[in-house]
């Protein structure tokens, strides 16, 4: 069966005329639309990752890259990638690939259902032979992303194996700013965190967090909302959490911006990355059989 072959049988079993279809994305990657009364979204099968939220009179909430590669098998630049089941390199093996194997993989969709104008899809990815070379575990991952008046991700790790599991996760989010400069993250004033520009040295923020240089901090013990300020598109962006305890807040800056292939040389510009997390050592140990939910809310408001 071809690609476009099966994204028009997903389309058949789960599109709802006006409200949401699968269809061919950017490089052919079959992704859903949703264009719902409350918001308009989308979200690719390839690594689950949600690239658009637009709530009903707002602007686009998030950042996806002009450079990034479509492609099976590789990570999308922008939107929110899921990381998992470790964040950053793979402690035992710099090799590794970096954020976890779940990014660039296909996952399956499940779902798709509204309820008073939002609309709910849900997308998951398991344990295979793939991923057990890389990771010896059997697991469950569901993603259930609610576009409405709020983005709602939960995302859902079921340990399906009869070992316990230590992992990480992060729900990578690129928010688009109008300019990273003039935007401002609130609530993190006096929260510890480490500085992974400075050798992961632990450090106390003073103040809001404002990026006037390469920004890449794990903020521990956060288990409160945030708000990013953007001064330029005049909106707040409100990002609460549950059973989550770190938040990292990432922009690569102008030089690292220019090395990476799939960003442009100025894109540093128009996001930063807040990232409802678990990591480090607020990573999550998981019995057999039993479940845990990272959960985020993003609410965005007129400044
Ligand atoms: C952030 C990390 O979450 O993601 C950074 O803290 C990293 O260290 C950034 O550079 C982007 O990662 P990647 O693998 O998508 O280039």
């Amino acid at each position: 069966m071809g690609a476009s072959e099966s994204i028009a049988q997903l389309d058949a079993t789960f599109g709802i005329a006006g409200i949401a279809r699968v269809v061919a994305g950017n490089g052919g990657l079959p992704k859903v639309v949703v264009t719902g009364a409350a918001a308009a979204g989308e979200m690719y099968l390839l690594g689950g990752e949600i690239t658009s939220w637009k709530p009903r009179g707002r602007e686009q909430a998030l950042f996806v890259s002009a450079a990034s590669k479509w492609e099976d098998g590789k990570t999308i630049r922008g939107g929110v990638p899921v990381c998992f089941p470790w964040f950053g390199n793979k402690a035992d093996d710099p090799k590794g690939p970096a954020h976890g194997f779940v990014r660039a993989k296909a996952w399956g969709l499940d779902s798709i259902a509204q309820k008073g104008g939002a609309v709910t899809v849900s997308m998951s990815t398991a344990s295979d032979e793939g991923t057990r070379k890389l990771w010896p575990a059997e697991f469950r991952l569901v993603l259930r992303a609610t576009f409405g008046a709020e983005l709602i991700m939960e995302l859902e790790m079921m340990n399906t194996g009869s070992a316990p599991l230590r992992f990480e996760e992060a729900l990578h989010t690129y928010f688009r700013v109008g300019d990273v400069t003039k935007a401002r993250v609130r609530g993190l004033d006096g929260i510890h965190y480490l500085d992974k520009t400075d050798a992961f040295r632990e450090k106390t923020q003073q103040g809001d967090v404002v990026i006037a240089k390469e920004t890449d901090n794990v903020y521990l013990d956060t288990e409160h909302a945030v708000e990013i300020e953007d001064a330029a598109m005049r909106r707040r962006i409100r990002v609460s959490k549950e059973n989550s305890l770190a938040t990292v807040v990432w922009n690569p800056w102008i030089e690292k911006a220019k090395a990476m292939s799939d960003m442009g040389d100025e894109e540093w510009k128009e996001f930063v990355c807040v990232e409802t997390c678990n990591v480090g050592k607020h990573g999550v140990t998981l019995a057999p059989a039993a479940n845990h939910t990272l959960k985020t809310i993003i609410s965005i408001a007129s400044a």
